[in-house]
């Protein structure tokens, strides 16, 4: 049979020239299963900003990881789920592959393992909330938000929250789920034509703001938005906005790291002297790594609690759906460069 694959074809850094890094191999190939082994077929795969570093560290040649939702096509007889079942996991950019679905281990720069692949039940899955939720809302990025906030970060009414990097799908959940606690919450986008939408979504105050900004005009702006200091900052950006914001943390703040889009992306390093800011005010900061959170319990929680809270209209989320296998790495590159065109979770239904 056909398979197409999207491979890596040269390590470059900084914003994606997707062009030079991926190349299309197609093969054909003789499908031969073992026993525990099983045919997927693709059906949906993720775009995120994370795959960056993904790509670095992925040897020349080798096919790009991504998560993404599956069908299983064949199966041996030991094999871990049956024909025609849907399954999530870090399938990457292939048409079709064939995997065990067993727990990956990456060596890259940060080592970790990759979870074992999960079944998707049909009946959690509508109009409301469709399938290709499992890699947004009700999948990886739903539960960095809805973890973060169940685990981590402690709202109270009245606190004052601030989302760096606000427009996306974690940073939008994130900024409702303080709401519906009774924050005041304050976001950032750095795409004007998205402030009105997190307006919507119940955002007090959207600031627009980009890296390489002003510092002293990112310092008044927020000074105006958090006349209260800050309680809890999530941090999807790093850079200037964060420096800001931790000179301005209140006592007992909390602070999640999620990403750091300057040092990441944007090559700048910011950081370690930022820690005098943390002792008057006693904050804690935290790491965000969310698949210690991807358990059984945890996917029914989120589904039961915030899949309920969309269901009955409490919390909205939008995702931008891009089609065709050739379209993966303009997809990806859309994060970067197309920012404008896009709202919520970004991915590719193939
Ligand atoms: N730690 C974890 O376990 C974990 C898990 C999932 C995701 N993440 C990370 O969390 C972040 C948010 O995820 P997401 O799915 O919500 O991503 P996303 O939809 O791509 O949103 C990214 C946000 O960053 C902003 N942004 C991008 N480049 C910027 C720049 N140069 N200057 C200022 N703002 C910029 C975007 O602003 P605009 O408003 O202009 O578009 C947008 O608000 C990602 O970076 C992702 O890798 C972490």
């Amino acid at each position: 049979m056909k398979i197409d694959t999207w491979v890596v074809h040269e390590h470059l850094d900084g914003v994606p020239d997707v062009e030079r890094m991926y190349r299309k191999v197609t093969e054909e190939v003789a499908v031969d299963l073992a026993d525990d082994e099983m045919l997927l077929r693709t059906r949906y795969v993720s775009v995120d900003p994370y795959l960056h570093g993904i790509a670095l560290d992925t040897p020349l040649g080798d096919h790009m990881g991504a998560d993404s939702v599956m069908e299983v096509v064949e199966a041996g007889p030991r094999a871990r789920f049956a024909v025609g079942d849907l399954v999530q996991g870090f399938g990457g950019w292939r048409s079709h592959l064939v995997s065990t679905g067993a727990p990956q281990t990456w060596t890259g720069t940060f080592p970790m393992v990759f979870p074992a692949y999960r079944r998707l039940d049909p009946a959690d899955y509508d109009d409301v909330l469709p399938l290709s939720t499992a890699l947004g809302v009700l999948g990886g990025s739903g539960m960095t938000a809805w973890g973060t906030m169940t685990k981590f970060l402690t709202v109270r009414p009245g606190d004052t929250v601030v989302v760096s990097g606000a427009s996306g799908q974690v940073g939008s959940l994130v900024g409702q789920l303080a709401k519906r606690a009774g924050a005041r919450v304050v976001g950032t986008t750095g795409t004007p034509e998205k402030a009105a939408h997190l307006a919507q979504l119940g955002f007090d105050e959207v600031l627009e703001y980009r890296h390489g900004d002003d510092p002293d005009a990112v310092r008044e702006m927020l000074a105006k938005a958090a006349p209260d200091g800050v309680d809890t900052y999530f941090d999807n950006l790093g850079g200037d906005f964060t420096d800001t914001v931790f000179g301005m943390l209140n006592v007992g703040s909390r602070v999640a790291v999620s990403w750091q889009w300057s040092s990441q992306v944007g090559q700048e390093w910011y950081g370690p002297r930022l820690l005098n800011h943390i002792m008057f005010p006693r904050t804690t900061i935290r790491g965000i790594f969310a698949p210690e959170w991807f358990t059984e319990d945890n996917w029914a929680a989120l589904h039961a609690d915030l899949g309920g809270a969309i269901r009955r209209g409490e919390i909205a989320y939008r995702q931008t759906v891009h089609s065709g296998f050739d379209g993966i790495p303009a997809a990806y590159r859309s994060l970067y460069t197309d920012r404008a065109g896009s709202r919520g979770k970004v991915l590719v239904e193939l």
